[in-house]
């Protein structure tokens, strides 16, 4: 009998063959950790949706960001819980100086200098509608959104933000954003945009988490797009780059590596995946039932961003898969 032809297996056989010829590696430097901050010190809230992921005061996500930064990682995501009486229909707290977020990012930067810090620049949080822009007679309304968003951008930038982090898909507020930061000096602040972000029913338990399940009437579907559109996820983003985004974003993450892997052939441009609280959820409940190897189910996932073409990834198993890096997993 003819002997197979290529034997592929051949480079399978042992783990050092294996990690010869493994193509995309996990660092520590690709993960981005998204934090919830609530009020108050020495506070920690279990989020019930989320095991293992709790809400922190600002002294303890102090003392989170010292830690994540001795285990490798190198970015962090926050995103405030607000207090439902400071939730109004204009969203005023969004740009107010001493808003959560806000003291959280000056803490950060005071602390701990060299983690990066990332912000979410949308109005949920703030919005006695839940919604990321303005509502005016059931209407998300476009351009006086953007504006409040600019002043929330620019109140993140006077903060210290590294990257603001625009989740909110108006229209035309990249370029708003990056206008008032040129104008107003902070020519270093980056963007990355989530240029690509689906109307998705992966983000439920996030809206728990900052609790804007509550307070959302409807969907977002008029301003998120429509999880049958690639190709508008790609106009999304060229728009996005085009008004100065500096990296780029697709969200959710699993079910949407087709668009990463777009993205990244397309534009070659710094890429980035989020893997929502409903993915992070769904692993976590199928590893406590015993039905997955949870941890290497994480890594798997994670990996594989990387082999879609993304340069991070947005994760709420950051510190897990950081340390698991450390130790070796394979
Ligand atoms: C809000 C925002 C959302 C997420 C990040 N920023 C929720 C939404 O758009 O409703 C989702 C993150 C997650 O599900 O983990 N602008």
């Amino acid at each position: 009998m003819k002997a197979p032809d290529p034997r592929l297996r051949r480079t399978r056989r042992t783990a050092a063959l294996r990690a010869l010829v493994r193509e995309d590696r996990l660092s520590a430097d690709d993960l981005i950790w998204p934090v919830f901050i609530c009020d108050g010190s020495g506070v920690t809230q279990k989020v019930g949706s989320m095991p293992g992921v709790v809400r922190r005061s600002v002294d303890l996500v102090v003392e989170a960001a010292a830690e994540a930064r001795d285990a490798g990682i190198r970015v962090m995501c926050l995103f405030p819980y607000t207090d439902p009486s400071l939730k109004t229909d204009l969203c005023e707290e969004a740009w107010n100086p001493d808003n959560l977020s806000n003291r959280a990012i000056r803490a950060i930067k005071a602390e701990v200098p060299e983690m990066a810090v990332m912000t979410d620049v949308a109005l949920d949080p703030y919005n006695a509608n839940g919604h990321d822009g303005i509502v005016r007679d059931g209407e998300i309304v476009n351009d006086e959104s953007v504006e409040a968003l600019v002043k929330m951008a620019l109140a993140q930038a006077e903060a210290g933000a590294d990257i603001l982090g625009p989740s909110d898909m108006m229209d035309g507020r990249i370029g708003a954003m990056r206008d008032a930061l040129e104008s107003a000096g902070y020519i270093h602040t980056t963007i990355m945009s989530y240029a690509a972000k689906y109307a998705s029913s992966f983000y439920g338990p996030f809206r728990d988490a900052v609790g804007a399940s509550g307070a959302l009437k409807g969907d977002k579907k008029t301003y998120q797009i429509d999880p049958m559109n690639g190709d508008e996820g790609l106009r999304c983003v060229e728009r996005d780059l085009n008004e100065g985004a500096d990296m780029v974003m697709v969200k959710p993450g699993m079910p949407y590596l087709d668009m990463c892997r777009r993205v990244k052939d397309a534009f070659g441009v710094p890429t980035y995946a989020y893997q929502v609280s409903g993915e992070y959820a769904m692993i976590q409940a199928a590893a406590a039932n015993g039905w997955i190897d949870g941890e290497r189910v994480m890594m798997e996932s994670l990996t594989c961003f990387r082999r879609a073409g993304c340069d991070g990834v947005l994760t709420y198993f950051a510190p897990q898969a950081a340390r698991l890096i450390k130790t070796g997993w394979e």
